[in-house]
């Protein structure tokens, strides 16, 4: 019997929420690398928006955007990316801590909070090691509506429906959670 409570213990340890210690300087790290790939993210959008349209920016979209992504995540050793619960590209799919916090994001924007300030941490441990799990919620901005919102010009439509025949990204409203910035830190196995 007390093998088995152990065993039970072992096996919560091993996906369940770590009591944080003081991890403020990796929360910021990561605050601030969102911070920069959504500043990045924006500037190539306008400069792609104001060379040739929506059409031409989908290619920013689709070849900056995981590139940028994959910048920071070599840089830092993370795992940096976008998600969200109706994805445009199935390789931003959530995993299951991820969907989880995005639901969570949608329950408390229903309760009245502004969606450009919710953000989630949490650290975790995976594998034997102690993860800092970082996500911050993207607002759907005006300028997000010429690829994602409810009436996408015909011609950006069709180039979409080519690169992404699994779409799931149309229809959204300003204001509306579009996704999440997703950054996973690995803290190590020593420490804190
Ligand atoms: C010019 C078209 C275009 C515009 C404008 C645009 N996007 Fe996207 N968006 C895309 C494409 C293409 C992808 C797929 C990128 C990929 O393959 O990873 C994408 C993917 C995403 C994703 C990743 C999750 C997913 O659905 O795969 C998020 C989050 C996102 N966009 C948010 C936004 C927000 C917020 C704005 C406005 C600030 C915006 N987008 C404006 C074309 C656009």
């Amino acid at each position: 019997m007390r093998q088995l409570i152990t065993l039970f213990a072992l096996g919560m340890t091993a996906i369940s929420a770590v009591h944080a210690g003081d991890y403020t300087a990796e929360i910021d790290a990561s605050r601030a690398t969102v911070s920069e790939f959504m500043q990045t993210l924006k500037q190539e959008l306008l400069a792609g928006m104001q060379d040739g349209g929506p059409v031409n920016a989908i290619s920013v979209c689709n070849l900056s955007a995981p590139a940028i992504a994959n910048t920071y995540s070599v840089r830092n050793d993370w795992d940096v990316g976008r998600t969200s619960l109706r994805v445009r590209n199935p390789a931003n799919a959530p995993d299951p801590w991820e969907l989880s916090v995005l639901e969570a994001f949608e329950e408390r924007k229903r309760a009245g909070e502004d969606p450009a300030k919710m953000e989630h941490h949490e650290v975790v441990r995976q594998d034997g090691v102690k993860k800092l799990r970082y996500m911050k919620a993207i607002p759907t901005a005006k300028l997000c509506l010429a690829c994602h919102g409810e009436h996408v010009d015909s011609i950006a439509r069709a180039r979409l429906e080519k690169l992404y025949p699994d779409d799931q990204a149309l229809g959204y409203r300003t204001g509306d959670i579009r996704g999440a910035f997703s950054i996973t830190q690995p803290l190590g196995t020593a420490g804190k």
